[in-house]
């Protein structure tokens, strides 16, 4: 190898290197603002806006989830059903996620399973950001005796 090409290999490398590193970064950053939306690992990114249609009309053989969650899923009908207004994307994704293929499983969750075994992915992660974007009423329990 002669010298001019050891440095034009070097430089090649250099470039090569510096070129991957800047991707690297700007991917990394675009992973980042993706998992602000949603950070559940495989789904796409939700669109609050469609969730908020699905909950108050239903689909896919799930009933509107209003009708037992109530309005922003804030003024559920009995205190067996969950508030969801407020609470996590991921953990609204993942449990419904985990209603569909069966993982949450038990005598109430029969319930959810129903609801949502037909879901999507995409509606999954409308409901999810849908729900995470709302004011909630959601608290823990530190102040009860
Ligand atoms: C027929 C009544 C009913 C409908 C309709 C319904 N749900 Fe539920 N939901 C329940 C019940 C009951 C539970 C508690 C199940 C359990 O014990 O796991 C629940 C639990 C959940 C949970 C878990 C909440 C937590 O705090 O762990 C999520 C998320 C959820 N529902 C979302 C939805 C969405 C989204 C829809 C609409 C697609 C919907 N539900 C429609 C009755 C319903």
């Amino acid at each position: 190898m002669t010298k001019t090409s050891m440095t034009l290999l070097t430089l090649a490398c250099a470039l090569a290197l510096s070129a991957c590193g800047g991707k690297a970064e700007g991917e990394h950053a675009a992973a980042a603002e993706g998992e602000h939306a949603s950070s559940s690992a495989g789904l796409p990114k939700g669109d609050a806006a469609a969730g908020r249609e699905f909950a108050a009309k239903g689909g896919n053989g799930a009933a509107p989830c209003a009708s037992c969650h109530g309005a922003d899923g804030n003024a559920p009908i009995d205190g067996m059903y969950p508030k969801l207004g407020g609470q996590y994307a991921d953990y609204i994704a993942h449990s419904l996620q985990a209603y569909r293929n069966g993982t949450r499983a038990g005598a109430t969750a029969t319930v959810m399973a129903a609801q949502a075994k037909g879901l999507s992915d995409q509606q999954i992660a409308d409901l999810a950001a849908y729900y995470a974007s709302v004011t909630g009423n959601l608290r823990d329990l530190h102040e009860a005796n």
